[in-house]
């Protein structure tokens, strides 16, 4: 597992990227062997090299999915299923904490609506994706990565979130892994060594809302609720995908 760059003048850049997560090796397009999949960082942008998949510039795929989703960001159902007006009137400062953080499309969406997004991933891939995402698009969404197990970070954390935002995989559900992207995510997770955690779901549902005035959860329609210690407070429902909201201890005043 490597991250790949095109020239020496990227060097500096491939190196703050992987820090920490992986090792990077300079390679031109001609020598660049697809194992499976790779990182490639070249001028023009960050890549994803596959068997399965066209090369993916996250470049260019970031920049169009922030331009689309900017003008439109207080009608999508994740932002409504928080009621952002009542949050605001609250704090002035937002906050929030992805526990999942994938490609990072909801945390772009999150702090596309005004939030200083947290986003934790413990696949390699898709943490470098993510770091290149926080340093790339800095300037328009303010998202910073922790790379880690989120049940090991809930374990141990103490700082209160406005909302924390929790989207695990669709485990049961075909449906939506058809979706590209979700394949995608599909094929990062499945070359990396990760091994299963056997949490306690009870236990990990009171670590998260001790430290968040809402807990929200994205769902297939047609999956059961991911926490069954109590229901959700409310849920906002969209055609395919609902998210379960649930009501956390940092309370606010009317
Ligand atoms: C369904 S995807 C999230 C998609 C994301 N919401 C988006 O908008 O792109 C779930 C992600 O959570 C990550 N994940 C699953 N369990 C995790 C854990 N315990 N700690 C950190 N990341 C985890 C997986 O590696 C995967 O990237």
């Amino acid at each position: 597992m490597t991250l790949y760059f095109s020239n020496s003048e990227l060097h500096n850049f491939a190196d703050e990227l992987a820090n920490e997560i992986m090792p990077i090796n300079l390679c031109t397009d001609d020598k660049l062997f697809i194992d499976s999949v790779n990182l490639y960082l070249k001028e023009d942008g960050l890549y994803i090299y596959s068997k399965e998949f066209k090369p993916l510039n996250l470049l260019e795929f970031y920049r169009e999915f922030i331009a689309k989703r900017r003008q439109l960001i207080s009608r999508e159902n994740l932002i409504q299923a928080i009621n952002l007006t009542k949050l605001k009137s609250h704090v002035n400062e937002l906050n929030a904490l992805d526990l999942t953080g994938g490609l990072g499309r909801d945390s772009i969406l999150l702090a596309l609506a005004g939030f200083n997004v947290i986003v934790i991933e413990r696949n390699k891939y898709l943490a470098i994706i993510l770091r290149y995402l926080s340093i790339k698009f800095m300037d328009e969404v303010k998202i910073n990565l922790i790379f880690t197990d989120s049940y090991e970070y809930m374990s141990h954390n103490q700082v209160n979130y406005d909302i924390i935002y929790f989207d695990p995989m669709f485990e049961d559900s075909k449906k939506a892994l058809s979706k590209k992207d979700m394949q995608l995510i599909d094929l990062l997770i499945s070359n990396d060594d990760i091994k299963l955690n056997n949490i306690n779901n009870d236990v990990f549902f009171k670590q998260i809302t001790s430290y968040c005035n809402k807990l929200i959860v994205k769902r297939d329609n047609k999956q059961a609720h991911f926490f069954t210690l109590t229901k959700p407070t409310y849920q906002k429902l969209g055609k395919t995908i609902r998210f379960d909201v649930y009501q956390g201890s940092l309370l606010y005043n009317n």
